[in-house]
C-alpha cells in the first residue's frame, strides 16, 4: 500500500461531459476511470443538463472504481482535488459537491484545481513501467480542446502565463462546428482526422485569420467554409459525398497552419525551444506530425502526452492536486466552481 510519506490523491473532473476519478500516489497513477455520456451525440453537442444529470448518475460509481482498481482504500486518500472550472457550471457543481462532501467526511485537505492548468500538467503524470521524461522548464505549451486555444509559458509547476489565446471559437469548436456543415455527427473532430487521411489538404482554399500577436481566431474559418459549402452544393447536390476525404483534408490543413504559426512565431519571440502540446485536439494525427516536423526543423524537444491524458481526464486533476498539496494549496468548503476562468 507505498509508504507512510506516501501522499494519495484522489482527483474528481466533471467540467463538462466526462466524469472522471483517479488516485496518483504520488506522480504516479494508479488508477484512471472516466465516463463519457453518448446522450449529447444525439443533439449534435453537450446539452449542459443533460450532462449535469449523467454526472450526478456517475459520480460515485466512477469514483468507487477508480478507488477499487488503485488497490487502496478511502483510509489511504490524503486529499482531493477536484475541477473548480472552467465548465459548464451544472457539471462542476457536481464535482465540487462531491469532493467537498468526500473531503469533509474525510477530513482530509480539498484542492481545488484550474482545468487548464490541469491539462498543461497531465505532461507530468507517470505510469508504472513506462519510461518517460519530463519537460523542463521553461517550456510553451499549446493548450487546444473544445474550450479553448491557447499558448502558454510554462515557468514552474504552478506558476503559468498565457501568451496567446483564442478571441473568439477554440480549435475543437471550429472542427466539430464545421464538421457539423458537412453532416458529420458530434463530435467531429475525430472524424474530420479520419477522413482527412484519404483527402488531399491542398484541394480547397479556406479563410486564414490575420490576427496579430499571438491570438487565435477561428469564427471567419468556420463562415468561409459554412458559405463554400452553401455554394458548392447549390451547383453539385453531391459535393459533400463526392468530396468528404479532400474536404475535411482541406479543413484540417487550414486548422492547422493557423495553429503552428502562431506556435512557430512564439518559440521564436521567446527564444523557447521545449514545446508541449495538451488538450483534446492534440489526438490530432495532422497536428502531431506537423508538431514532430517542426521540431526536426527548428530543433525544439516536442512533448506529447499520450491521448488518455489529453482529453479530458481526472488524472490530470490528480497531478495538480498533487503539486498543490506540496505546496499547501488548499482550498476550504466554501468555494464554488467557476464556468469562466483563465489561467492567472
Ligand atoms: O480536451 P477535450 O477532450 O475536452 C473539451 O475541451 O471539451 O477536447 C475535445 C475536443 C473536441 O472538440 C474534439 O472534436 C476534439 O477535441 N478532438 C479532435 C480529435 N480528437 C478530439 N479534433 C481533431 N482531431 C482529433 N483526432
Amino acid at each position: 500500500m507505498g509508504k507512510k510519506t506516501d501522499i494519495i490523491i484522489l482527483g474528481i473532473e466533471s467540467s463538462c461531459d466526462d466524469t472522471a476519478a483517479a488516485i496518483i500516489r504520488n506522480d504516479l497513477i494508479i488508477s484512471n476511470e472516466v465516463s463519457g455520456q453518448a446522450i449529447h451525440m444525439a443533439y449534435g453537442g453537450v446539452v449542459p443538463e443533460l450532462a449535469s444529470r449523467a454526472h450526478q448518475q456517475n459520480i460515485i460509481p466512477v469514483v468507487d472504481l477508480a478507488i477499487k482498481k488503485a488497490g487502496i482504500t478511502i483510509n489511504d486518500i490524503s486529499a482531493v482535488a477536484f475541477t473548480r472550472g472552467p465548465g459548464l457550471l451544472g457539471s462542476l457543481l457536481v464535482g465540487t459537491s462531491f469532493a467537498k462532501g468526500f473531503a469533509l467526511a474525510r477530513n482530509i485537505p480539498l484542492i481545488e484545481v484550474n482545468h487548464l492548468q490541469g491539462h498543461v500538467l497531465a505532461h507530468f503524470i507517470h505510469e508504472l513501467s513506462v519510461e518517460k521524461k519530463d519537460p523542463e522548464f521553461p517550456f510553451l505549451c499549446l493548450l487546444v480542446s473544445g474550450g479553448n486555444s491557447q499558448i502558454i509559458i510554462v515557468r514552474d509547476y504552478l506558476d503559468m502565463e498565457v501568451i496567446g489565446q483564442t478571441i473568439d471559437d477554440a480549435a475543437g469548436e471550429a472542427f466539430d462546428k464545421c464538421a457539423k456543415v458537412i453532416g458529420l455527427p458530434y463530435p467531429g473532430g475525430p472524424l474530420v482526422d479520419k477522413y482527412a487521411k484519404e483527402g488531399n489538404p491542398k484541394a480547397f482554399i479556406f479563410a486564414r485569420p490575420h490576427i496579430p500577436g499571438l491570438d487565435y481566431s477561428f469564427s471567419g474559418l468556420k463562415t468561409s467554409f459554412l458559405y463554400f459549402i452553401r455554394d458548392k452544393i447549390a451547383i453539385n447536390p453531391n459535393f459533400i459525398a463526392e468530396n468528404q476525404a479532400d474536404i475535411c483534408a482541406s479543413l484540417q490543413e487550414t486548422i492547422i497552419d493557423v495553429l503552428m504559426t502562431k506556435v512557430k512565431k512564439a518559440a521564436k519571440e521567446t527564444g523557447i525551444k521545449t514545446i508541449a502540446v495538451a488538450g483534446g485536439v492534440s489526438a490530432n494525427s495532422g497536428l502531431r506530425q506537423a508538431l514532430i516536423n517542426a521540431a526536426d526543423k527548428h530543433g525544439w524537444e516536442m512533448h506529447i502526452p499520450p491521448f488518455k491524458f489529453t482529453t479530458d481526464n481526472a488524472a490530470m486533476i490528480a497531478i495538480t492536486g498533487y503539486y498543490k498539496y506540496l505546496k499547501g494549496e488548499f482550498t476550504t468548503q466554501d468555494t464554488t466552481p467557476y464556468s469562466r476562468v483563465t489561467l492567472k
